[in-house]
């Protein structure tokens, strides 16, 4: 009989399985979530099952799906996904079938833009959509956030939330779980970080209200622990909750990592399994806390938060190489890594991670089409040499 547990434990901590509530993960790689700007009426489309199907079929252990959004009116862009209609989750199920057909496990990112609306795409510098879209048949609109103040020069200003608007938003968070959950999904993440509406109440610089929402970082928090509670409660018990946040605002924000500490701590207590570290996404007068784009640049966030808070921390930012992710697992920075654009340029990046890490027969991560042949790959350059040595 084999001993899988000696065996798992031989292998590199990132290729170690890892469980969190009732889902286990057959390794720590994770590929972040990575907005692509293609859905047709906010459902996602061909491009996302091939896009995410490659993450999955490449041998990652979460394929995280893109930022989605909770209402029609919170989405960034025309071309952004969302999962407020049982139309889209029926879309999302026939992605998340096909990553979890390959082992993986499917993970959403529920978002709100809140003020962040109405924009065009990234090539195009997220410019605020204007008179010219207008013409093209898509006309701005505007978002809800906790003050009035719009987040770029030419941008509508958003509406002033209510405590009905508030009570409303938190809702389609959680209706949104419920139809993630029909979706097929096993992880779900609130998306608290990049300027999104969580962080723009958590910020002075985007909120200025003096009621219970606003104020002292007490008063900032609520609306953020007031949906997870929320959240959670429709989400299973027995499904991880993911918090993705800004640790610091990055460009011009007064949000620190003292606050990101008190965040992560009140999270935990509230259920959230794993805390994504990430940073910026709130402009203002101050030039504060810019992160450099150092190799692993989010890493010391997740350290001192995983430490300080005794939460699992999941790390993201130029992180390339595989001796560079498991050294950030081994140092127990990190209970996860996690990666984008590398895994644009090499969607087979497990596997690569692997033989570079010594995991023997690397090319067994991937799905049995390509590893029988790989086997045989192998046998065929052996022998190759081995002739050509003759
Ligand atoms: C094309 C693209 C789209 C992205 N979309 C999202 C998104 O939807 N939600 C999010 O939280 N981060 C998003 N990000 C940020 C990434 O998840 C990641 O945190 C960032 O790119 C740093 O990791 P990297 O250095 O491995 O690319 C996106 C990044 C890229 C490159």
């Amino acid at each position: 009989m084999t001993d899988t547990t000696t065996e798992a434990t031989r292998l590199p901590l990132m290729f170690q399985p890892i469980t969190l509530r009732g889902l286990t993960v057959k390794n720590r790689i994770v590929v972040s979530p990575m907005s692509q700007y293609s859905a047709v009426d906010g459902a996602p489309t061909d491009w996302h099952l091939v896009h995410l199907g490659k993450f999955a079929s490449g041998g990652a252990g979460i394929v995280f799906c893109e930022e989605t959004s909770v209402s029609e009116r919170s989405r960034k862009t025309y071309d952004c996904p969302g999962i407020y209609t049982d139309a889209q989750a029926k879309a999302w199920r026939r992605v998340t079938d096909f990553i979890r057909g390959q082992g993986a496990a499917a993970a959403i990112q529920l978002g709100h833009a809140g003020r962040k609306v109405a924009t065009r795409a990234p090539w195009d510098g997220f410019a605020p959509l204007g008179p010219a879209d207008a013409e093209a048949g898509r006309p701005p609109w505007s978002g809800l956030a906790p003050s009035p103040i719009p987040f770029k020069e030419g941008a509508m200003a958003p509406k002033e939330m209510d405590r009905d608007d508030i009570r409303h938003v938190i809702q389609l968070h959680v209706d949104a779980a419920k139809r993630s959950l029909d979706a097929g999904f096993d992880i779900c993440e609130i998306h608290g970080a990049h300027g999104y509406i969580i962080q723009q109440f958590l910020s002075p610089i985007t909120n200025h209200r003096t009621d219970g929402y606003g104020g002292d970082i007490e008063g900032r928090m609520r609306f953020g622990l007031e949906l997870i509670e929320a959240v959670r409660a429709a989400w299973p018990a027995d499904r991880p909750l993911f918090f993705r946040g800004s640790c610091v605002d990055g460009r011009g924000g007064i949000w620190s990592m003292d606050d990101t500490v008190v965040l992560a701590g009140r999270l935990k207590e509230r259920g959230v399994d794993v805390f994504d570290c990430s940073s910026g996404g709130i402009e203002g007068p101050l030039t504060l806390h810019v992160v450099p784009r150092v190799p692993g640049y989010h890493v010391p966030f997740a350290r001192r938060i995983r430490k300080e808070v005794g939460i699992q921390t999941m790390a993201v930012g130029l992180i390339r190489e595989a001796e560079q992710a498991e050294s950030y697992l081994q140092a127990g920075d990190c209970d996860f890594v996690a990666l984008a654009r590398e895994m644009m340029w090499d969607p087979n990046w497990p596997v690569h991670a692997a033989a570079a890490l010594g995991v023997p027969n690397p090319h067994n991560l991937l799905p049995r089409n390509y590893s029988w042949w790989l086997q045989k790959r192998v046998e065929t350059l052996a022998l190759a040499s081995s002739q050509q040595t003759q």
